[in-house]
């Protein structure tokens, strides 16, 4: 009889008669990832008990109860003492079960009116909601820095590439700012995917809604959410939010990963365009001259678990039918994972940014190499009149002569270039020279200092 009992109380309920293997209960057990919720499990319970109080479903006392219980709960989590159980199987249980036992029937009348499955949405909603906030105020920091770098370097000028063959010259502040603007663009998608995480599910209860007289609209005030969910079905079963600021994370790891991949070749003693400060960087177990740049390397590297996650969540989702199932527990660890890996990324990177020395020497002398003011050329002939196919052409032959010579196209007399195009002026040699190329794209979302300086002052009045 007494084992009975036992076997019993293990299980769910009287419902079942044995209880669950230890492999099925590991297996089924989120606990020990989903602990991390706590913090917004509690913050939930609160505003539901408060509701609950407010209407008439519990007592004051029951409130004052639960309170006062899980002020205890927050204390013993804080100090480390709080004993997780497996047998509990997850944040929610755990939680329930120790208020419980802390303060009696108000803790069994907590869970009036709700399930856990509007309670672990809420949970990860609250919880994404900050992460979200987090990581908006750190891709604000790093476009900070990269701005402050983009303005110390509105005037270095380096090679631009295209099929990484040296292009046309820009100036480094150019380059920065276009990472600022990647960074810009995420931290968009990062406001507007918030807008759909911020709403509550609680209310939805298992799927249905609740018998009980509850207001959705008070525990969403409270919870600061901006709406509550307008489907009970849709609450408590659809991760689209949790998907949406994966792809988002995806893209932000994307846009770290190219701008890694640059200071990787950047860094490497063939380019030497940067150094990066050793903090960043580590050396070689065997090789003493070594000193890799092993952040941005980890970067790109980590970018690949971020795609992993947000394909996760998809194929977690595509086969579920309504409306809460089982899969999606496993929502969580990729999703803690993207937001660790973002936030560690991203805050690395916004001191990185402040590591960064360049070296406008080694800058120059790559933009000397691959005739990068051809297109200045071609277009100063159609300036004087001749048409641009036949302004290219004429300066592809100059080109030609160069490489012929092994010289720079600014190093050809007036009457050598005058051998391509008679159209060709003393007032050639300006438009070959790097300042000059630069600068004479002047117009916004062009390299010109001057449109460099002006594009970190919109930035500055954007980030206040
Ligand atoms: N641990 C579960 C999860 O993460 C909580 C919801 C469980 N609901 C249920 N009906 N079994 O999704």
């Amino acid at each position: 009889m007494t084992a009975q009992l036992s076997k019993k109380s293990e299980a769910w309920s009287a419902r079942f008669s044995e209880p669950v293997s230890d492999l099925v209960k590991r297996y089924t057990a989120s606990v020990f990832f989903d602990k991390r919720l706590a913090e917004f499990d509690i913050q939930g319970s609160l505003a539901h008990a408060d509701m609950l109080a407010e209407q008439g479903i519990i007592s004051r006392q029951d409130l004052q109860d639960i309170q006062r219980g899980m002020a205890q709960i927050q204390s013993e989590i804080a100090a480390g003492q709080f004993e997780w159980l497996l047998d509990l199987e997850d944040v929610h249980l755990n939680i329930e079960k120790r208020l419980t036992e802390l303060v009696g029937d108000a803790g069994k009348r907590l869970h009036t009116g709700r399930s856990r499955n509007d309670q672990v949405a809420t949970d990860i909603r609250l919880y994404l909601r900050d992460a979200i906030d987090d990581i908006s105020g750190l891709l604000r920091e790093l476009r900070l820095a990269l701005t402050d770098l983009a303005e110390q370097h509105a005037d270095t000028i380096l090679p631009g590439f295209t099929h990484m063959q040296v292009a046309q010259p820009v100036t480094f502040g150019h380059h920065m700012l276009a990472y600022v603007e990647m960074f810009g663009r995420d931290a968009e998608r990062m406001a507007d995917c918030r807008k759909r995480v911020n709403r509550l599910p609680l209310g939805a209860a298992a799927l249905a809604g609740t018998t009980f007289p509850i207001d959705r609209e008070r525990v969403a005030a409270t919870l600061g959410f901006d709406d509550v969910c307008r489907n009970s079905l849709d609450a408590v079963s659809d991760r689209d939010f949790a998907i949406e600021f994966c792809a988002a994370a995806a893209l932000v790891m994307t846009h770290v990963s190219r701008m890694s991949e640059e200071l990787v070749i950047w860094m490497s003693p063939r380019v030497g365009f940067i150094d990066i400060a050793d903090r960043f960087c580590t050396g070689s177990s065997i090789m003493p001259q070594k000193k890799n740049p092993d952040v941005p390397e980890l970067a790109r590297g980590k970018t690949g678990r971020v795609n992993g996650h947000l394909i996760a969540l998809l194929t977690l989702m595509k086969g579920q039918p309504l409306a809460y199932n089982k899969d999606n527990q496993e929502d969580k660890e990729p999703l803690f994972d993207t937001v660790d890996t973002v936030t560690d990324t991203l805050r690395i990177f916004a001191d990185m940014a402040r590591g960064i020395t360049v070296r406008p020497e080694a800058m120059r002398a790559a933009a000397f190499q691959g005739y990068a003011t051809a297109t200045d050329l071609a277009d100063y002939l159609v300036k004087k009149g001749l048409p641009f196919r036949d302004a290219h052409e004429a300066v592809a032959h100059a080109v030609r002569a160069c490489v012929d010579r092994g010289c720079d196209l600014a190093d050809l007399s007036l009457d050598d270039l005058r051998q391509f195009s008679n159209l060709v002026a003393e007032d050639v040699f300006h438009v070959l020279t790097l300042e000059g190329s630069v600068a004479a794209r002047d117009h916004v979302g062009g390299t010109a200092p001057n449109q460099v300086r002006a594009a970190i002052a919109r930035v500055r009045a954007e980030l206040g």
